[in-house]
């Protein structure tokens, strides 16, 4: 049931605020002082190491926790895509956990790397929308995202569930690993759970990119630039882009375009920046100013202070609410879904069901 949407992905799109807070209400603590998982639980002390494996858009979430680990529990992280990861006979090390991320639960190459570690990780974690999935039960730990049935094949709600569930874990990583204190963890928590009002209001965008989406539907090619944990959403906006809308994009690590991808750019190519004012805005920034100064078109992806210092020159700027930088990929999420949504509408192609994709992929 759409639920008087036109396609189950605007449905989709638009119940993010409402299933990440049940997915919050699920995991924070009554006093909101604490993450709490279901058991057997885990304790993050005696980890050493964490490998991350999943495929397309659960990749990306894993790519974004891979910083959010790093720098938040500074707890070493490798991450694979799964159809790559068995073959390359990965040695697994004592203190080693290992984190599967599945919205369905049944991706065979995703389940295929769990039963590789299985008896070689310590620990088996997956992050699952699918609560009593293959995937789920295989784990020694299955924490469910609890993002409600998605029935768009383009992944939406999933992913920022995925994200929100991965931020939790990390928070309890950090404060197992005694990197932070409760206050701190207390802070956290709370701006989580203002994240759904945060994103409620960024949905507001929809307008602003439904006016861009006839303009970006006439490219062939787009790309998306993005730096630290906003190059993931990068991949994920071109992911969705492409996926829906069969327009070719791509994304880079901002400062990867000098050795290469710059040659692309041209009045033609659209080139979206993901830019939430953080550490490495001015970085981002500089290379916008690159790509503006051999005649890209630019389309920045901000917040109010990011637009106010960086929008001379931009084709069109698109401005978020302020949110801090730990929680701006899940936030960022939004705009990269509705511009997909709104380029594939205005070229008319099936966005719940588009070709030669399936909702779930049980073959290798
Ligand atoms: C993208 C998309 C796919 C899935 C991928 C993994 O919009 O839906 O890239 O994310 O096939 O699927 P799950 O999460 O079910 O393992």
């Amino acid at each position: 049931d759409k639920a008087g949407y036109k396609h189950f992905m605007a449905k989709e799109i638009a119940e993010q605020p409402t299933v990440l807070q049940g997915a919050l209400a699920h995991y924070i603590d009554a006093a909101g002082g604490s993450v709490t998982l279901p058991d057997p639980g885990i304790d993050f002390a005696g980890i050493e190491r964490l490998t991350l494996v999943a495929c397309g858009t659960a990749f990306y979430a894993c790519m974004v926790a891979k910083y959010w680990f790093e720098q938040i529990a500074r707890l070493p992280v490798e991450i694979d895509v799964a159809s790559e990861f068995r073959y390359r006979e990965p040695p697994v090390t004592p203190g080693t956990a290992a984190l599967f991320v599945s919205q369905s639960g049944e991706t065979a190459d995703t389940l295929a790397a769990l039963r590789y570690m299985a008896g070689k990780a310590d620990r088996i974690l997956s992050v699952v929308n699918v609560a009593e999935s293959s995937i789920a039960r295989e784990s020694d730990l299955a924490l469910p995202i609890l993002a409600g049935v998605e029935v768009g094949v383009a992944s939406t709600k999933a992913f920022t569930c995925q994200l929100t569930t991965l931020a939790l874990l990390v928070l309890k990583a950090a404060r197992d690993r005694g990197e932070i204190d409760d206050a701190i963890l207390a802070d956290h928590l709370a701006a989580l759970r203002r994240l759904p009002g945060i994103m409620n209001a960024a949905l507001n965008i929809e307008t602003a990119t439904r006016d861009l989406a006839q303009e970006l539907s006439e490219a062939r090619d787009i790309l998306f630039l993005g730096r630290g944990a906003m190059y993931p959403l990068a991949l994920e906006g071109a992911l969705k882009l492409k996926e829906i809308s069969y327009i070719h994009a791509e994304a880079y690590a901002s400062g990867e375009l000098k050795h290469g991808p710059i040659a692309l750019v041209d009045p033609a190519v659209p080139v979206i920046v993901m830019a939430p004012t953080d550490g490495l805005f001015d970085k981002t920034v500089s290379n916008m100013q690159e790509v503006m100064a051999r005649g890209g078109k630019v389309l920045l992806i901000t917040d109010a202070a990011g637009a106010r210092t960086a929008s001379d020159g931009v084709w069109k700027t698109l401005i978020l609410p302020d949110v801090p930088p730990f929680l701006a990929p899940i936030l960022y999420a939004i705009p990269a879904q509705l511009l997909a949504y709104h380029t594939a509408i205005a070229k008319g192609t099936d966005v719940d069901q588009p070709r030669n994709l399936a909702k779930s992929v049980t073959v290798e």
